[in-house]
Formats: C-alpha cells, sequence, structure tokens
C-alpha cells in the first residue's frame, strides 16, 4: 500500500529548532520522527511513502541517501511552492503514480494508531475518504469534527472559534483515502484539505471516520515536543528507548534526570539537568542547571534556564539565568 506523509510544512511553532532543521527529522528520543512515523505506517503494511515536501527538501534528501526509511520505498515529491494540505497531497499523490487507495499522515503526528483497522474501516463504510479521530482536552487549535453513530462525519471545522462546535474529538491526521478525492483537488493549486475538501466530502455523505483513545500526540510545539520525547524514555508508553544516545560526552558529576541527551552533545561537571532534551551537537557548559528545555546549541558555564528553547544557532552567556525565552528570537528568524 502506498502512503504520502506530509512533510512541508515550515515548523514555525517550533522554532528556533526548525530554522536548522526540518520538523520531520528532529529526533524523538535520539529517533527521527519521520523514522518513527513510517515505521509505524510499515507495520500496517505501508511499503511506498511518498513524501510531500516543499520547504526544505535537501536534508530529507541527505537523511535517506538511498531513498529507504525503515525498510519503506521512499518517493521525494517536491512542490514547486507551498500548495498547503490539500495541494500537496494531490501534487504528491499524482507525483508517485498513486491510482489505488491510499494513506496520508501528517508528518508531525506520534500515534499508536493500527492503521490497519482503519484501512478496514474505511473499506467497511465503501467511504471515500476516513478519518482517524482522537480526543482532546483543547481543541481549539485542531480540526474539530462531528459523528453520526454510523461513523460518517457530519461536520469538519478546522481550528473553531470559541462556541463553534462542542465536539471535543479532533482529526488526529490520519486519512484513508480512495484516489476519486484527487478529482476534488485540481493540480497545481493552492488548496487546504480541512477548509475544503473535508467540509465538500461532509456534504456530499462520503467522509467517514473513526475515533480511537491509544496514544496520540502533535508534535509541533516545544510543550507537544518535549512530552514526545519524554513518553518514550519513561515507560509512559509500550516502547521503552535509551534516553542517552551513544556518542555523546557527559561529566560523570553531572545529575540528569527524566531527559534525553542527544548524538555528540556534551554535559560538562555538576549539571543538572531535569525534563529536558538535549538535541544533537548541543554543548553545555560546567554547573548549567535545566529543567524543561530544548537545546540544540551552547549554554554556557553556571547558566539556569527553565522552559527554554536555544537553536543550533542559540549561543547562551555563563551565569545567565532565563525563563521562557528561545534563543535565537523566532521574531528575527528570515
Ligand atoms: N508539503 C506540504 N506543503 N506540507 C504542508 C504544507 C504545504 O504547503 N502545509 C502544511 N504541511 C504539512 C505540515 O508539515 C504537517 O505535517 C501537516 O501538513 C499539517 O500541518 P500543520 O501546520 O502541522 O497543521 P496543524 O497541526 O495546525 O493542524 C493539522 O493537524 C491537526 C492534528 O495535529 C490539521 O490537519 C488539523 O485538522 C489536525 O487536527
Ligand atoms: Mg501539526
Amino acid at each position: 500500500m502506498h502512503a504520502v506523509v506530509l512533510v512541508g510544512g515550515f515548523g514555525t511553532r517550533l522554532r528556533p529548532l526548525t530554522l536548522s532543521t526540518p520538523k520531520p527529522l528532529l529526533p524523538i528520543a535520539n529517533v527521527r520522527q519521520l523514522e518513527h512515523l513510517i515505521a509505524h505506517l510499515a507495520t500496517a503494511g505501508v511499503t511506498h511513502v511518498a513524501l510531500a515536501l516543499g520547504f526544505k527538501p535537501e536534508p530529507f534528501f541527505q537523511a535517506f541517501p538511498d531513498g529507504v526509511c525503515a525498510g519503506v520505498q521512499l518517493h521525494y515529491a517536491v512542490e514547486p511552492e507551498p500548495l498547503d494540505t490539500a495541494g500537496a497531497i494531490a501534487f504528491a499523490a499524482r507525483d508517485a503514480g498513486i491510482n489505488d487507495t491510499f494513506v496520508v499522515m501528517n508528518g508531525d503526528i506520534i500515534c499508536d494508531l493500527d492503521v490497519a483497522s482503519l484501512v478496514q474501516f474505511h473499506r467497511e463504510h465503501k467511504a471515500e475518504g476516513t478519518l482517524h479521530l482522537t480526543p482532546v482536552e483543547d481543541p481549539s487549535q485542531y480540526g474539530v469534527v462531528e459523528t453520526n453513530s454510523e461513523g460518517w462525519v457530519q461536520r469538519f471545522v478546522e481550528k473553531p472559534a470559541p462556541g463553534e462546535t462542542t465536539s471535543s474529538v479532533i482529526n488526529a491526521g490520519t486519512y484513508v483515502l480512495e484516489p476519486s478525492v484527487l478529482s476534488r483537488m485540481p493540480a497545481n493549486q493552492k488548496l487546504s484539505i480541512e477548509r475544503v475538501v473535508f467540509p465538500q466530502m461532509v456534504a456530499d455523505g462520503t467522509l467517514a471516520a473513526m475515533a480511537t483513545s491509544d496514544y496520540w500526540i502533535d508534535t509541533g510545539r516545544p510543550d507537544t515536543y518535549l512530552q514526545a520525547n519524554l513518553d518514550l524514555i519513561d515507560g509512559s508508553r509500550s516502547t521503552i528507548l535509551s534516553s542517552v544516545a551513544p556518542h555523546c560526552t557527559i561529566d560523570s558529576s553531572a545529575s540528569i534526570a527524566h531527559s534525553v541527551i542527544g548524538e555528540g552533545s556534551t554535559v560538562g561537571a555538576q549539571c543538572v539537568i531535569t525534563d529536558s532534551v538535549l538535541l544533537p551537537g548541543a554543548h553545555v557548559g560546567n554547573r548549567v542547571r535545566l529543567e524543561r528545555c530544548l537545546v540544540m546549541g551552547v549554554v554556557g558555564d553556571d547558566a539556569s534556564l527553565t522552559d527554554c528553547v536555544i537553536g543550533a544557532e542559540g549561543h547562551v552567556q555563563p551565569g545567565h539565568t532565563l525563563s521562557g525565552e528561545k534563543i535565537p528570537s523566532p521574531e528575527l528568524a528570515s
């Protein structure tokens, strides 16, 4: 089976980390997010993945130079310009020659959905498209979905205004689509699947949806990206990955709790690191305190950081105490 994975977004909410690395290539517990996602699709019988690429395609070519990821054959579909979600799916599906039932996944989702059961639900309903749904506490930042008891979508509202819908069940970003959906998406046209195509399918009564309550997270924000990392090292999920990458240098007097230490990073003497992620190449000096931080750059001696995001170009001066800061500031990014 073929799948299209959407990986062309700008990753704006994860800046400054995404200034140097596209969101799907950021590691989650030391494995690139895209590898987690494609390995998961492979368990459901996906053999070919078309990557819907736009912004910064080169790092993807470099990450998978033989065009294979988790045993799955990759097809790189590079949009001439950002085409939004439906435009990107249509471009990639046509570019890869997809002409049978296929799966689509947002590239910033980590979940335990049994994708094969979504495909089965789709086939049983003879639907044109089928969404995976998940319950969330605050649905305002998602596509909110209302269904009937037979599993047909009655309403799809992307990023609803307060009071617009009472449903707290959201589009979880994995779809099964028939190739006929492509006829709703003219070639090379910027189009949103959530704001245009899904509401049209709802009006035609052809969009089904299956809700599950298993593990699901959108890693697109600093707090959820951090959470996705920690969930994979502390036994919150069925898989437990090592919290420390093989090639890193940690001083023996450093104290590290509930944190991920990435490939090639260094941690100096008497550091205290809690609930944090050091990304590949991070350099943390001596006596540094980190709490709930994401660090790619350099943190000088005696600095103390809480809830901070330090990008590859970020450099925290020795002795500084910071809370809730992003360095370099994403606003300064062009
Ligand atoms: N190729 C390409 N081109 N990909 C794109 C483009 C584009 O122009 N725009 C966005 N994407 C990709 C992003 O990289 C991401 O993988 C996916 O499309 C969804 O975009 P996000 O920007 O992450 O959207 P969101 O998180 O606000 O909302 C989406 O996901 C929610 C679940 O996490 C929607 O699908 C919501 O309905 C859904 O609830
Ligand atoms: Mg997202």
